[in-house]
């Protein structure tokens, strides 16, 4: 048996077989896609007649969000079950689509998840899953994909947040990581920009979504002015990755928000941040 078909029969993957001798069919991978944004840039590229591939941990989700899109009239996307937290998980995902046939030519890396808290009190091995989902993963299906998406000239849009513009005190690691996914977007952007590959990272304020429940953070924890509904955010993504942008930061508050950490002295802007963070730690 396969490596590949040994991580299928330990994981809950299901296989797509494809023809044998066939050529592989190049798809749009869309990560996180059980929720929020990355529903949302589902439905912006299935509408704009982009082959899909679903996946996160939660198949039910998948499976209602790849009918719904059906139902549209769209190509049905597949639904791929992985875990990226976990360290097989981008494997098991990649052996899915080889065995599928289906040659990855964008990769929309969107799953992630923050905490809110002290570095100090919050579990270490939660925080350290923020790395391993938020950075780890999403460089290893970078680095795997990056082969087919030069080859079809496609690219990777990435998911990163205005929080990947500034440290940010009570979500210390979350925002680190942020700022990794920029710089490393950015980067790629430069280096993969000759070979005709669009590398953007779209960095979104606040949007209502599941994100907040699982960071422990209350709705209104950021001002309302710079809230944005998933599809919006998600739809200005899509055009801006597509036009060869860099960065996408929907939202004219929120390009301020970033714009200000870049200009100001870096102590002010931490200062500011860790008086906020202070407050709304007096509040509860
Ligand atoms: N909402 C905001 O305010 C906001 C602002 C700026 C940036 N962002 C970024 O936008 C992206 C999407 O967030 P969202 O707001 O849409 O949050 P969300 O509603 O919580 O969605 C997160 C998605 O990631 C998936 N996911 C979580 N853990 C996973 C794992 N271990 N393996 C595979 N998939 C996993 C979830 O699916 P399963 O639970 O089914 O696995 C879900 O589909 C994140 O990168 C986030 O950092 C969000």
């Amino acid at each position: 048996m396969s490596s590949s078909l040994q991580y299928a029969a330990r994981s809950r993957i299901h296989y797509y077989m494809s023809p044998p001798g066939s050529t592989p069919q190049p798809v749009c991978l869309i990560t996180g896609a059980s929720a929020g944004i990355g529903a949302a840039l589902a439905y912006e590229f299935a509408s704009h007649g982009h082959t899909l591939v679903l996946t996160a941990r939660r198949e039910p989700e998948l499976n209602t969000l790849a009918d719904a899109i059906a139902a549209r009239g769209h190509a049905r996307p597949r639904v791929i079950a992985a875990d990226l937290g976990q360290p097989e998980g981008v494997a098991n995902l990649a052996a899915a689509l080889q065995h599928a046939g289906l040659d990855v030519s964008i990769l929309v890396n969107n799953a992630g998840f923050g905490l809110l808290g002290d570095v100090a009190q919050l579990d270490p091995a939660k925080q350290l899953a923020i790395v391993d989902l938020n950075n780890r993963a999403l460089t290893d299906l970078t680095l795997r994909f990056i082969p087919g998406i030069t080859r079809h000239k496609g690219g990777i849009l990435n998911v990163a947040s205005i929080a990947g513009f500034m440290p940010g005190p009570g979500m210390a690691v979350y925002h680190a990581s942020k700022v990794y996914v920029v710089s490393l977007t950015e980067a790629l952007h430069e280096e993969l920009k000759a070979e005709g590959v669009k590398v953007c990272a779209l960095c979104p304020g606040p949007v209502p979504t599941e994100f907040n429940n699982r960071a422990g953070m209350p709705d209104d924890y950021f001002p309302q002015a710079l809230s944005r509904s998933a599809g919006r955010v998600a739809r200005e993504g899509y055009e801006g990755f597509m036009a060869g942008h860099r960065i996408v930061v929907p939202g004219g508050a929120n390009r301020v928000a970033t714009l200000l950490p870049r200009l100001l002295p870096r102590g002010l802007v931490l200062g500011f941040l860790g008086w906020r963070w202070w407050r709304a730690r007096r509040r509860g």
